[in-house]
C-alpha cells in the first residue's frame, strides 16, 4: 500500500526532441543517454483509501502543477477506478531547470506505483509506462548508457554499456536555476509544427545514433564528443528555427561552451551538451574531471556546479 522508490536523472548524449504521436507520447526518434548516481528523485506513493483526489507534494510544497500529469501516469499503471495515493517527491537538484527533473521523478514514480499498487510489472512495461509520462524518464529505469530505440508504437529502452564498463564524469555547470519558461514537450510540438529543419533532424537521427553507439562501444571519447555536440546544436537549431524561436541558452551558456572548447584544444577529453535549458553538462574522463570543474566554476555566470558519475537505474526503496 506504500512504496518509495528512487530514480536518478540521464542525460541525452543523442538526444529526444519531437514526438510521432503526442496522445500516447512515442518518440519521433530514437536518443541515447548516460544515467548519472549523485542526483536522484524519491518518490513516496502511498495509497490513501480515505484520500478523495490524489495528492502530491514536491519537495515539501504543494505540486499542484504537476498533479495531472502524476494522476494521469498512476491511472496507467493502475487503472483508472484506482483508488486515490498520496505522493511526495523529493529531488538532490534544481527541478524544471533542464536538469532531467522528469526523467528522474516519472521514473521513481513508476518504481514506487508499480509497488504500491502491487501490480508486479516488468522493467520493460516500466519503462514503457514511464516514457508515456516523460519521454526522457524512460531511459531512466536503467543504468549507465542507455539507448531508447526508435519503434513506431511502444517505448523500448536498453543498455548498451553499464556504469562501471565505461566510468565517465559529468559536470553540471548551472547558469540560471530557475524554471523554465517553456516544457521540453511543449517546445518540442512547436518545432514539429514550425521549424524548417525539424524533417531534417528527424531524418538524420538514425546516422548519429549509429555512430554515437559504435564510439560508447568502442570507448572512444573522441568519436563521442564529435556525434553529440553536432547532435546537441543541431536540436537547438531546430529551435531557434521555430516560430516562436525557443532560445534556452544564455550568455553564461555560451561562456562554458567556450570553456569546454578550450580545454579540447589542450587535449582534455571533454564534451559538451545542453537540454532545454540554460545549464550546461560536460562528459569527461575521470582523469580530467577535477580541470573541469574548476575550469567551469572560474566561468563568467556560472552559479553552481556539480559532479556525477553514472549510475543505475530506479530502484525501490522500501516496499
Ligand atoms: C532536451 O522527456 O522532458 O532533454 O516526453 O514531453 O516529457 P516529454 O519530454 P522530455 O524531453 C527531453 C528533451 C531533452 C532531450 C533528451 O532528454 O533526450
Amino acid at each position: 500500500m506504500r512504496a518509495v522508490a528512487k530514480a536518478q536523472p540521464n542525460i541525452a548524449i543523442i538526444k529526444y526532441w519531437g514526438k510521432r504521436d503526442s496522445n500516447r507520447n512515442l518518440p519521433a526518434v530514437g536518443s541515447l543517454s548516460i544515467t548519472l548516481s549523485e542526483l536522484f528523485t524519491e518518490m513516496d506513493v502511498e495509497i490513501d483509501e480515505a484520500l478523495k483526489d490524489d495528492l502530491l507534494i514536491v519537495n515539501g510544497q504543494d505540486g499542484d502543477g504537476m498533479l495531472a500529469r502524476v494522476s494521469s501516469c498512476l491511472d496507467n499503471i493502475a487503472g483508472h477506478d484506482r483508488p486515490a495515493a498520496r505522493v511526495i517527491s523529493k529531488s538532490n537538484f534544481p527541478i524544471a531547470a533542464g536538469l532531467a527533473s522528469s526523467a528522474s521523478a516519472f521514473a521513481a514514480l513508476v518504481v514506487a506505483a508499480d509497488a504500491a499498487f502491487g501490480q508486479a510489472l516488468n522493467r520493460e512495461r516500466q519503462a514503457s509506462l514511464a516514457g508515456r509520462s516523460s519521454g526522457s524518464a524512460a531511459r531512466s529505469l536503467l543504468g549507465g548508457f542507455v539507448e531508447l530505440e526508435n519503434h513506431a508504437d511502444d517505448i523500448v529502452v536498453k543498455t548498451l554499456l553499464n556504469a562501471e564498463e565505461w566510468p565517465l564524469k559529468v559536470v553540471l555547470a548551472i547558469t540560471a536555476p530557475g524554471p523554465k519558461a517553456v516544457s521540453s514537450g511543449d517546445a518540442m510540438e512547436i518545432s514539429r509544427k514550425t521549424s524548417p529543419f525539424y524533417d531534417r533532424w528527424v531524418e538524420q537521427q538514425a546516422a548519429d545514433l549509429t555512430e554515437a553507439r559504435a564510439a560508447v562501444t568502442n570507448r572512444d571519447l573522441s568519436k563521442l564528443a564529435s556525434v553529440a555536440e553536432h547532435n546537441c546544436l543541431k536540436m537547438h537549431s531546430v529551435m531557434w528555427g521555430s516560430r516562436p524561436p525557443m532560445i534556452y541558452w544564455n550568455s553564461a551558456t555560451i561562456a562554458c561552451m567556450q570553456s569546454i572548447r578550450d580545454l579540447q584544444s589542450q587535449g582534455l577529453g571533454v564534451f559538451f551538451t545542453i537540454d532545454a535549458g540554460p545549464q550546461v553538462k560536460a562528459i569527461c574522463t575521470a582523469e580530467h574531471e577535477q580541470t573541469v570543474r574548476e575550469t567551469l566554476t572560474a566561468t563568467a555566470g556560472v552559479v553552481e556546479v556539480m559532479v556525477s558519475g553514472l549510475g543505475a537505474g530506479a530502484k525501490l526503496v522500501t516496499a
